[in-house]
């Protein structure tokens, strides 16, 4: 079996620990070997320690990389993205810098219904390809795992088309047919929501093209008795249930999640702490999405603090999206979690490893770098890990390795 090993890492940045999301203090605790190394063997972790330890493994056929004083961390796990769509919205981009609101675009036929325009127009080839640009983005900023929804299609046959090139980039598969009302329902959302229901939700659960559902709950796009609906009828097919809850408003997202024992209960910028014990008791990891409060150029950032001295599992992630957050970068929204949410460097970095495996499922495979988990980690251009989050604008990442390959190496 040929093996690689990466030696001389300032600090190999391992997150082991308890095979559960982390919560309270545990999210400081990083598991950090200064001067360490790891040993991989088909895909596989092998081996992860001091320099000494590593070097003792090392056989004659290892491939041997010097990490050169580096960080090396997990590969980052992105668990909200909307990273598939046609064309972009930068008129929106620019009309929001003149002062238009998200919902004001939204309403003159901005927003999402003009991505799923371009989208329902695209080949899946076509949307393959633009997709496909991304990943590569995803890659290069350090994140090997990504979760993706669908939701720009808004018939069968589009969230289909969207799903499989999904599934083809090899990413986390989240049905969203209620991220919209499309035009041709405008007056009739209850149909829609009875074409999500009985039209949509069975074919994808059939074709096995999803793995959790997702909805949009929102006052003024799917009020919570819609999500609900939507959200148990998920459940009878076996999807797991992820929310966009109280986002641009407090509508009872969050309780939802709560109530329906949601894997995630995503965004929550409006929701009051008293949803918070609610959460934990239910299982619930909040996702929170600081660079989509960031684009829109709002300050309402979530209560971060609040949800983890509440014992929750916090999870940050980009909701890499066309409108609300164009931005693939793990390390920008690291930033922003530290400067605008008083999250300390080593909670952010758990909450984009660790915790967001856990949220999707892959808590055994990836987020930590521990033995037997797929070799997906990263070298990044810093010598302390907080670096990641302090100097912006930046990307780090020197080295991606998804399962053991070599995917990215920075000239
Ligand atoms: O998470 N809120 C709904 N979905 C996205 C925005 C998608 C879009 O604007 O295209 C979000 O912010
Ligand atoms: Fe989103």
């Amino acid at each position: 079996m040929r093996t690689l090993a990466v030696v001389g890492c300032s600090q190999v940045v391992t997150l082991r620990g308890p095979a559960r999301p982390r919560v309270g203090g545990e999210l400081r605790e990083l598991g950090i070997i200064d001067n360490g190394g790891i040993l991989v063997g088909e895909g596989r972790i092998a081996k992860v320690g001091v320099r000494e330890e590593i070097e003792r493994a090392i056989e004659p056929d290892t491939e041997v990389i010097d990490g050169g004083g580096r960080i090396l961390l997990p590969g980052f796990v992105d668990a909200h993205t909307h990273a598939v769509f046609a064309g972009n919205r930068v008129d929106d981009f620019a009309l929001r810098a003149g002062g238009a609101s998200y919902g004001q675009i939204a309403a003159s036929g901005g927003g999402i219904r003009s991505t799923a325009g371009k989208t329902r127009a695209a080949s899946e080839e076509e949307l393959f390809e633009a997709a496909s640009r991304y990943r590569e983005w995803f890659v290069r900023s350090g994140t090997t795992t990504v979760e993706a929804k669908s939701g720009y299609g808004l018939t069968l046959e589009d969230e289909m088309k969207m799903l499989r090139v999904i599934r083809r980039l090899g990413y986390v598969p989240t049905f969203l047919g209620a991220h919209e009302v499309p035009d041709e329902f405008r007056g009739r959302r209850g149909e829609y929501v009875r074409s999500v229901v009985n039209e949509m939700l069975p074919r994808v659960a059939s074709e096995r093209l999803a793995e959790y559902c997702d909805v949009f709950s929102e006052p003024s796009v799917f009020p919570i008795e819609d999500a609900r609906t939507i959200l148990r009828a998920a459940r009878r097919l076996g999807l797991g249930l992820r929310i966009h809850a109280d986002q641009l408003e407090g509508s009872g997202g969050a309780g939802l999640a709560a109530e329906l024992r949601a894997a995630t209960a995503d965004h929550l910028e409006h929701t009051e702490p008293g949803v918070f014990a609610a959460l934990r008791e239910a299982g619930v990891q909040p996702v929170l999405l600081p660079a989509s409060v960031y684009t829109l150029g709002s300050h309402r950032f979530a209560d971060a603090r609040a949800m983890i001295e509440a014992g929750l599992a916090v999870v940050l992630a980009t909701d890499f999206n066309p409108g609300s957050a164009p931005t693939p970068s793990i390390p920008m929204v690291l930033s922003i979690a530290c400067t605008q949410m008083k999250m300390h460097p080593s909670e952010a970095i758990s909450a984009v490893t660790v915790n967001a495996s856990w949220s999707l499922g892959r808590g055994q495979e990836a987020g930590t770098l521990e033995e037997g988990k797929v070799a997906d980690f990263v070298l990044h251009d810093c010598s302390d890990y907080r670096e990641l989050a302090y100097f912006f604008g930046v990307e780090h990442a020197h080295a991606v390795f998804a399962g053991g390959k070599l995917v990215f190496q920075r000239c």
